[in-house]
């Protein structure tokens, strides 16, 4: 007897969920010495949404992730997994994973938490895609959630006017039509790691009095290394994840990068001759939402321009870590 094809994992259905706090460039000038023009010329952002005192990772993300379950009419004790990227979890243990079954009534599914930075919406559809062809799991909800203003330092300028906060989710299950994952390349560089990233908290430095005094909680950045990095990792994931799948540049609809910085965005469309109006930017509304920005713009992009029969589209991603990665979905 021959073993029944398997279906190729497809996102079904999305959903995302952005704070309703605005904080502007303008705001910016009254906090740190800094100007409208330097952050829109430097960085193309020109306000962000900021979680209020009682939002979090895990509220933010369930709203998100019950967004994605109405739409595809799937209910919460269908789900069978929840993988949630975030680098802002409410705690550093339970995971926020956990907290989001608990807030969906999600009460079959397994949970938990990984961490690869802004790379985590492209990581985290390898995993789903994986769990989906793999037969373990149908119903596989991915959730990237930050509150990136927890570990933001406000006295910071070359940091603070970068983040926002916000959430986004997909459901992903082995359906017959729907954006197929079609391929995916990832990468990473622990000889970079001291680049970006957050000194303290973790195991290594503990809070202590003198850790909080030498604000070691909140987000370090070489923003001019990391914006090498960023380039040339992207541009080289994609490159590599268009080859794997004998695709071209002119076989892409949309290009999603990460929303970290519009120069980084354009870098990136010219070395592929993608036109402007084939790249999708949030940028200026949200900056940069670390692990979920790819999926809040994957998820705007598809409300305002349903995609095509047939359409690709290639998201690419970079974080701390470092870590990249490069997917292309298909529309079936
Ligand atoms: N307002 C005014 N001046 C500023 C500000 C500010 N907000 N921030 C920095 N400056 C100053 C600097 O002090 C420096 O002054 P100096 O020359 O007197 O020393 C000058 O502006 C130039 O600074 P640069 O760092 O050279 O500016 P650059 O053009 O590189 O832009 C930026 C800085 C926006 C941070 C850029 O490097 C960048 O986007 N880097 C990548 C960030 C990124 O992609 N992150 C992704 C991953 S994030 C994650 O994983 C959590």
């Amino acid at each position: 007897m021959t073993e029944p094809k398997k279906k190729s994992a497809k996102v079904v259905s999305w959903g995302r969920y952005l704070p309703e706090k605005i904080l502007t460039n303008a705001d910016l000038e009254k906090l740190v010495d800094t100007t409208d023009e330097w952050i829109t010329t430097r960085t193309g952002i020109k306000e962000r949404r900021i979680a209020a005192k009682d939002e979090f990772s895990s509220n933010m993300g369930a709203k998100a992730a019950q967004k994605a379950l109405d739409k595809a009419g799937v209910s919460a004790d269908e789900v069978d997994l929840i993988v949630v990227a975030t680098l802002t979890p409410d705690y550093l243990f339970p995971s926020t994973a956990c907290l989001i079954q608990k807030e969906l009534g999600a009460k079959k599914a397994a949970a938990f938490d990984f961490q690869s930075a802004c790379s985590g919406y492209v990581y985290g559809l390898s995993l789903a895609k994986a769990y989906v062809e793999s037969g373990m799991y149908k119903n596989v909800l991915l959730v990237a959630s930050e509150k990136l203003s927890a570990i933001t330092d406000y006295e910071d300028r070359s940091t603070c006017v970068l983040f926002g906060d916000g959430a986004c989710a997909c459901l992903i299950q082995p359906a017959e039509k729907g954006l197929e994952i079609l391929g995916i390349e990832m990468g990473s560089d622990g000889s970079q790691a001291e680049i970006l990233m957050q000194p303290g908290g973790g195991s290594r430095q503990p809070p202590t009095h003198a850790s909080i005094d030498a604000r070691a909680h909140y987000v370090k950045m070489d923003g001019a290394e990391v914006f090498k990095h960023a380039v040339r990792r992207m541009i080289h994931a994609c490159e590599t994840v268009l080859k794997k799948n004998k695709l071209s540049e002119s076989d892409i609809d949309w290009l999603i990068p990460h929303q970290a910085n519009e120069r980084i965005i354009d870098a990136i469309a010219k070395r592929f001759h993608i036109e402007d109006k084939k790249v999708y930017k949030t940028v200026a509304k949200y900056g940069n939402t670390s692990a979920s920005s790819v999926g809040i713009a994957l998820e705007e992009c598809l409300s305002e321009h349903p995609l095509r029969e047939g359409g690709h589209i290639l998201l690419t991603a970079f974080g701390a870590g470092l870590t990249w990665g490069a997917a292309i979905l298909k529309n079936v």
